[in-house]
């Protein structure tokens, strides 16, 4: 199953030089399962030809409100109805006043005109010049048809075909399949307020060395992408990793164990969901060296006394806010065998309500994995799936034991 499977997409383009990348992302909502139909505006055509985007689609492109290949001559209908969204990429300044003034004597207008907006989302991608975009006639307008139901995905900011550099560019192909895909998910965490850790903790030696883990970060990644799909407003707590922040999300990067609990500590306020996914380093050197340790030629090694550093997940359990039931706290465990006994216990030790159980070896950096959830009624499993797919089934998981926890029933 890809993320836009069974999903049927009318993919608009209008007239400006982002064009060149509506070819990739043509590409990208196939290779995702999508079935896209190409509609462009004649000011496109001059852009990118209907050739290449029928070719990319594997359908005919539709350019004219007069297409007599529709049986009843009516394509702004019969379109729009097939569709499960319209995405218009690039969506031009001038298309965007077109919209709001309702125009529709041409056929992309028309289709967006014509949609059934209660059940057909209208997704627009804006790409122009920098002053442009600033304009008040632009701003006005896209409030406009936010206001009318659109949903504006924003723009990019760098340098511009014209020379310029500034706000304007059309998003990448991938920032946009990230976005169009997050608008098909399900809002169960509309409202919240994740606040998820991920990835190891650095503690370092000396300014060169220092004790680390294998964690990739994948999982916690995946859960603040699929909390922010799910509608919840995300921050993450990053330990060093090299992963795209997702889509949306808010991320704070720190290094060491410590760095994580103060960053935690100073986000909780605002949370109402925390997800400790990160590897935190049981133990710290206690003292780390101001400079590198130097071997002396005497064959004898350095001894390293360490310290327990906080565990941030029990820390957070304690808190003002958990005991009122207004943060619900979830842990992980990476176990390297009897899972579901050590899971128990270790939801019990932290005093926390949903403990997700994972075999440690099987899961460090690997794209897919297997999950045990615990709480207080048992157990349930969520069988083996890529990372994104378990994190999306684990927010749903969440979401719908938030109610019943607040009321402490
Ligand atoms: N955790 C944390 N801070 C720590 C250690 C762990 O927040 N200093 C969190 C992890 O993010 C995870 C959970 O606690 O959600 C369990 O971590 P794990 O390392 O598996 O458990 P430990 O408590 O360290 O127990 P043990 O080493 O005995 O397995």
């Amino acid at each position: 199953m890809q993320d836009l499977t069974g999903k049927h997409i009318v993919l608009g383009l209008t007239g400006g030089v982002a064009c060149y990348k509506s070819a990739e992302l043509c590409r990208l909502f196939v290779k995702a399962g999508a079935v896209v139909q190409v509609v462009m505006t004649e000011a496109a055509t001059q852009f990118i030809t209907p050739v290449t985007m029928q070719a990319l689609s594997g359908r005919p492109v539709y350019v004219s409100q007069w297409d007599a290949r529709e049986a009843n001559n009516m394509p702004h209908i019969n379109l729009g109805r097939d569709a499960d969204a319209i995405v218009l990429a690039p969506c031009s300044a001038d298309f965007i006043a077109r919209l709001v003034a309702g125009r529709s004597d041409e056929l992309l207008s028309l289709l967006c005109l014509a949609r059934p907006a209660e059940r057909v989302p209208l997704l627009i991608a804006p790409a122009m010049n920098r002053e442009m975009w600033s304009h008040p006639a632009t701003q006005r307008n896209l409030a406009q048809v936010a206001a009318d139901g659109a949903m504006v995905l924003g723009v990019g900011s760098g340098a511009q075909a014209c020379g310029e550099t500034g706000d304007g560019r059309m998003l990448e192909p991938e920032q946009l399949l990230e976005d169009v895909v997050a608008a098909f998910q399900p809002k169960v965490l509309a409202g919240q307020h994740l606040l998820v850790t991920a990835g190891p903790t650095f503690e370092a030696l000396d300014p060169i060395r220092g004790i680390t883990n294998h964690s990739s970060g994948k999982m916690g990644f995946a859960i603040a992408r699929a909390a922010r799909e799910a509608g919840a407003e995300v921050t993450l707590v990053a330990g060093p990793v090299h992963l795209p922040t997702p889509r949306g999300v808010r991320r704070i990067d720190v290094l060491s164990a410590q760095q994580m609990l103060d960053a935690t500590l100073a986000q909780t306020s605002a949370a109402t969901v925390f997800v400790a996914t990160a590897a935190v380093a049981d133990w710290r050197p206690a003292t780390a060296s101001e400079h590198k340790i130097k071997k002396d030629g005497s064959g004898q090694v350095p001894v390293l006394n360490f310290t327990e550093n906080a565990d941030i997940l029990a820390t957070v359990a304690q808190s003002e806010r958990v005991r009122d039931r207004r943060l619900y706290c979830v842990g992980f465990a990476a176990e390297s065998e009897n899972l579901s006994a050590h899971a128990r216990a270790k939801r019990a030790r932290k005093g926390i309500p949903l403990l997700v159980g994972n075999i440690g070896p099987l899961t460090f950096g690997q794209d897919d994995n297997s999950l045990l959830l615990v709480d207080e009624h048992g157990e349930r499993e969520l069988p083996r799936a890529s990372k994104l797919a378990l994190a999306r089934a684990l927010v749903q998981e969440i979401a719908g034991r938030l109610p019943a926890w607040k009321d402490g029933s």
